[in-house]
Formats: C-alpha cells, sequence, structure tokens
C-alpha cells in the first residue's frame, strides 16, 4: 500500500514530464517530415484522441486501484486467473530496456551541450563527422555521458515519489515549457512561420497512407508513455479523489502541445535555411547545428537552450522509465529504495554499455541481433511489441476484466453516460483493433504497398 502521494500539480507534472521527451522533440518533427506534414498530424492527433487517451485513463485506473507495482496491481485487480494476470505487471521491465537506449540518446545531448553548442559546424559534412565520430569512435566520451546520466537518474529515483520525481519535475518541467514558448516565439518573428504553419496544420490528403497511420498510432503510445506501466506506477501515489478524465486529458492536451510547438518550431528554421524536412533522425543532431550556426552568437544560445530543454525532457522521461522496475523490488521483496535502485541501475549499466557499443565501428559486430545493432533491435522490441501488447492487455483489462462498479465507482463523478460508454467502446474494440494492426504491420506480418 502506498502511504507517500503525489500534490496534485505534482502528479500532472510528473505524468508530462514523463509524456514529454525525446519522442516529442526528436521523433515527432522527422517522421512529421517523413510522412508528409498535415495529413500526418491529423491522424497522429486522431489516435491521440482516441487510441492514445483512452489507455492513457486505463492504465492510470490500474495503478490508481491497485495501489502498489505493476505486477501486484495486476494480481490484486484480477477477479480470477490471478497468477496468469500478474505477468502483465512484467512490463514494469520494459521500461530498463528502452532505458539502454534511450540515457544513450541522452547522454549524446549532454555531449552537445558541452562540446558543440559554441562551435557549431557550418556545413553539413562537418557535422555529419561531429555525429558519427561520437556514435562510431568516441567511445570514452559516450560512455562518460551514459554513466553521467544513469547516475543521475539512479539518485532522483533513489529519492523516492515526493523528495525525487516529483521535486525534480517541479522545478524542470516548466522550465522545458518556457524554453520551447520562448523559441516559438521567435520563431513567430521569422518570414517562413507561415509556411510551417502550413505544412504541419494543412493536410494534403493524398498523402494519408496505411503505413503513415500505423506509424501514428504506434508513436501515439511512445509518447504518452503507456504500455510499460510508468503511468500506472506513477497513478500508484495519486490522491484519492484525483480526477481520472479531465487529468488524462491535461496530460495528453501539454504532450500534444509541446510536439506541435517543436514541429512549428523546427520547420520554420528548416524552411527559412533552405533545409529539406525529410531528414530522418539525424534531423537534430545533423541538420540543426548547421541552422544555428547561421545564426552566429544568438544561434549558440539557442542551440544551448534548445539542447538544455531536450536533455530535461529526456531526464524526466528517463526516470519515470525507471521508476515501475524499482517498485518492483520495493513492494515484493521488501527491498529498501537504495538497494533497489542499486540493482536495477547495475542492470541497466551492464546492457546500456553494450548497446552503446554496437552502434560503434569497433564492437559493432559482436553486439548484433541478426542483421540489426542491439540498439535498433531493442528499439524495435520495445516500441513495436512490447509497448503496443502491454496497451493492449491494458485495454482489455479494464474493459472486460476488471468488475465494472469499480471503474464506475471511479468515473461517475467526472464523465457523463455517454463519454463513458464512447470510452469502454475504444478500450474494448478501436484501440485493441487499431494495436493488433500495427504489431502486425511492424512485424512485417502485413505488407501493404
Ligand atoms: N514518452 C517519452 C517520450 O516521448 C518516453 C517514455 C517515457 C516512455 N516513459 C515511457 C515511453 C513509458 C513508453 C513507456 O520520449
Amino acid at each position: 500500500m502506498k502511504t507517500t502521494r503525489f500534490s496534485r500539480i505534482g502528479f500532472i507534472l510528473a505524468a508530462s514530464g514523463s509524456a514529454v521527451g525525446l519522442g516529442n522533440i526528436w521523433k515527432f518533427p522527422y517522421i512529421t517530415g517523413e510522412y508528409g506534414g498535415g495529413a500526418f498530424v491529423l491522424i497522429y492527433l486522431v489516435a491521440i484522441a482516441f487510441v492514445g487517451v483512452s489507455v492513457l485513463m486505463a492504465e492510470m485506473i490500474i495503478g490508481r486501484l491497485g495501489r502498489a507495482d505493476c505486477v501486484s496491481s495486476f494480481e490484486t485487480l484480477a477477479p480470477k486467473y490471478k497468477s496468469l494476470w500478474k505477468y502483465a505487471g512484467f512490463s514494469a521491465f520494459t521500461g530498463l530496456l528502452i532505458l539502454t537506449f534511450y540515457n544513450v540518446v541522452i547522454g549524446w545531448i549532454l555531449y552537445y551541450i558541452i562540446n558543440i553548442s559554441f562551435s557549431l559546424p557550418t556545413t553539413i559534412a562537418q557535422s555529419e563527422t561531429i555525429f558519427n565520430n561520437l556514435l562510431k569512435v568516441d567511445i570514452t566520451s559516450q560512455i562518460l555521458y551514459f554513466s553521467t546520466v544513469t547516475i543521475l537518474i539512479g539518485l532522483i529515483v533513489y529519492r523516492g515519489i515526493k523528495g525525487g520525481i516529483e521535486k525534480f519535475n517541479i522545478v524542470f518541467f516548466p522550465i522545458i515549457i518556457v524554453i520551447f514558448l520562448g523559441m516559438l516565439f521567435y520563431a513567430m518573428s521569422m518570414d517562413s512561420f507561415s509556411k510551417s504553419v502550413s505544412f504541419l496544420f494543412n493536410p494534403d490528403f493524398s498523402k494519408i497512407t496505411t503505413e503513415a497511420i500505423m506509424v501514428s498510432v504506434g508513436h501515439a503510445f511512445f509518447t504518452l508513455s503507456i504500455g510499460m506501466g510508468a503511468i500506472m506506477s506513477y497513478a500508484s501515489s495519486l490522491q484519492k479523489d484525483t480526477n481520472i478524465f479531465q487529468t488524462s486529458i491535461i496530460i495528453a492536451f501539454i504532450d500534444t502541445a509541446i510536439a506541435l510547438i517543436a514541429g512549428l518550431v523546427l520547420f520554420t528554421f528548416l524552411f527559412e535555411y533552405g533545409a529539406s524536412p525529410a531528414k530522418g533522425p539525424g534531423l537534430v543532431f545533423i541538420s540543426l547545428p548547421t541552422i544555428f550556426a547561421e545564426l552566429g552568437l544568438s544561434g549558440s544560445i539557442f542551440a544551448l537552450f534548445f539542447f538544455v530543454a531536450l536533455a530535461f525532457a529526456g531526464l524526466t522521461s528517463a526516470i519515470s522509465l525507471l521508476e515501475p522496475s524499482v517498485q518492483y523490488f520495493i513492494d515484493r521483496f521488501n527491498y529498501s529504495r537504495a538497494r533497489s535502485t542499486l540493482i536495477n541501475i547495475l542492470l541497466l549499466y551492464i546492457v546500456g554499455i553494450m548497446v552503446l557499443l554496437s552502434s560503434t565501428n569497433e564492437y559493432t559486430d559482436i553486439f548484433k541481433v541478426g542483421n540489426k545493432s542491439l540498439f535498433d533491435s531493442i528499439d524495435f522490441l520495445t516500441s513495436a511489441i512490447l509497448l503496443p501488447f502491454t496497451g493492449f492487455v491494458m485495454a482489455i483489462f479494464v474493459s472486460t476484466i476488471l468488475p465494472r462498479t469499480k471503474v464506475i465507482a471511479l468515473l461517475k463523478e467526472s464523465m457523463s453516460d455517454r463519454a463513458f460508454s464512447l470510452w469502454i467502446f475504444s478500450l474494448k474494440y478501436i484501440a485493441p483493433l487499431a494495436i493488433i494492426f500495427v504489431i502486425l504491420k511492424e512485424v512485417g506480418v502485413l505488407n501493404f504497398n
């Protein structure tokens, strides 16, 4: 039973801190570029509203009613087959897996803050050399920054829900918002802003493809942090009378707003300086620094703010990825928080170093799974399979297994009957179907071309 509870605003900031991460600032703009702008944004908004918010609520409800780590929550809430349902809770360990590459990327961001902000590359070729050198050759720097990130999130999570997680988010999440709003105002003063607005909000319907739909549903899961127990673990420390419906909408709104702002800002810069929008994952690390370089000193300051905001966004998400497995050892084995954090950090550290080495020239052949690097394999396994699969299980669990009276008691004050039935319908049919399609598509069983 959880005794420490988030404050109301503390929970909203912590859950938003979890949701707003590299997914919003780094991934959302480049997939939007790849899948043709406005049409993709439109599908993404629909996916967030219909699949995202309903599963987010479901996950929050399991945590709030279970009041324990993910395994125990499923176990206590399932009316029967408890020993089977508890396995759904092992999704808590998906977070550790995600962290093995997520922390490597936050490490690159720290490297950029310290080494690149004030000596920005002026050509794409130069920029590529810097990035590739870090990724493929400079093992020492990568290990140094990865270790820093990993120790830092360990220290925060070790201090617990109130003193660590809530405090860190209350201080740092607003900073992310302020930096992005500042950048938005700056972008609004540029000529290309209107071009960027129409790129994001003027859908060209001919660009809607099945693939774009799949990618947007998959991304809706990742960006809202659903499908592994991060939100569930946080929700196990929710205040009793929290309005779950309203809170989910606020979190989804903040998350979407930051993704759209990041997109608007990046595309304004790209259009202003003539780079093409479809630059893939290298967008932030390769194209962007050269654009900042065009602005001289203010560009460096800009770069610094941008990468700092990105690092904070990454860190507030990373702690939410670590908390579920830390809670697991505390609740199931009675470990102290210190001991549980230490064990998890060690596990993360060992696998993380292998993931990091898998993209370097020297070790690429050792850390390979099939023809993919360990980095790409873990990314694929988690985002394409584990998160959607657990999301599927959560949707079914709340809509058909969990005694309906409990769910109604929790939501009756905050939702109209119609909204409630619509939500159950979405959990029972729309979300599971959408998820099955995503998984089949990702593992290559379905091939639409
Ligand atoms: N939502 C974060 C992002 O957009 C990543 C993240 C944090 C996450 N916690 C999660 C993803 C839990 C899935 C599950 O970067």
